[in-house]
């Protein structure tokens, strides 16, 4: 088991990877590479879609509406933002705020995993249907499964919410 000291070497190094990543088209889209922010030593990770165009212009993920709507929804819950790790499935923003399509999921995929496994979150958070779909290698709708708990790899519990844009 690593150190914590370890653990935030090994996020930055894949951070420094991930914001010079040209792995797909996107990169070229992009103002910055939303990689994600929070605690590296926490319970809760909440994993969202792809950054929208305020955050891709400060490079952090969710700052804009729906972000202050999250954060509002985590205070109410009694969490601090500041306590639990936020990121996306991916890391760049779709032009237009389209849905990221499979391939671009797929290509992201590893800066995920990697977060997932530095992190080694008790519970996983998915906002709407991209994220729960890609975790859970599911189609089954948001509707159907948000608010039900599901185990993941590594003992991991995987609770979907619908995406705080859509409340
Ligand atoms: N929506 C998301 O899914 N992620 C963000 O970072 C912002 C909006």
């Amino acid at each position: 088991m690593l150190g914590l000291k370890e653990r935030l070497e090994l996020m930055e190094e894949v951070k420094r990877e991930c914001l010079n990543c040209r792995r797909c088209s996107l990169s070229q889209l992009r103002t910055q590479v939303v990689f994600g922010e929070g605690k590296i030593d926490t319970d809760i990770m909440f994993i969202g879609e792809a950054p929208g165009a305020e955050e891709d212009l400060q490079g952090k993920p969710f700052v804009g509406k729906a972000g202050r709507l999250l954060t509002r929804i985590l205070e109410s819950a009694g969490i601090d933002r500041d306590d639990v790790y936020i990121t996306n499935v991916v890391k760049c923003r779709p032009p237009g705020n389209r849905n990221p399509t499979p391939l671009e999921i797929a290509t992201c995929w590893p800066f995920l995993e990697a977060q997932i496994a530095i992190i080694k979150p008790r519970i996983i958070v998915t906002l709407g249907s991209v994220p729960t779909q890609a975790i859970l290698k599911t189609k089954e709708s948001i509707t159907k499964v948000r608010g039900k708990w599901f185990e993941w790899i590594g003992g991991i519990r995987v609770f979907p919410m619908f995406h705080p844009s859509f409340l």
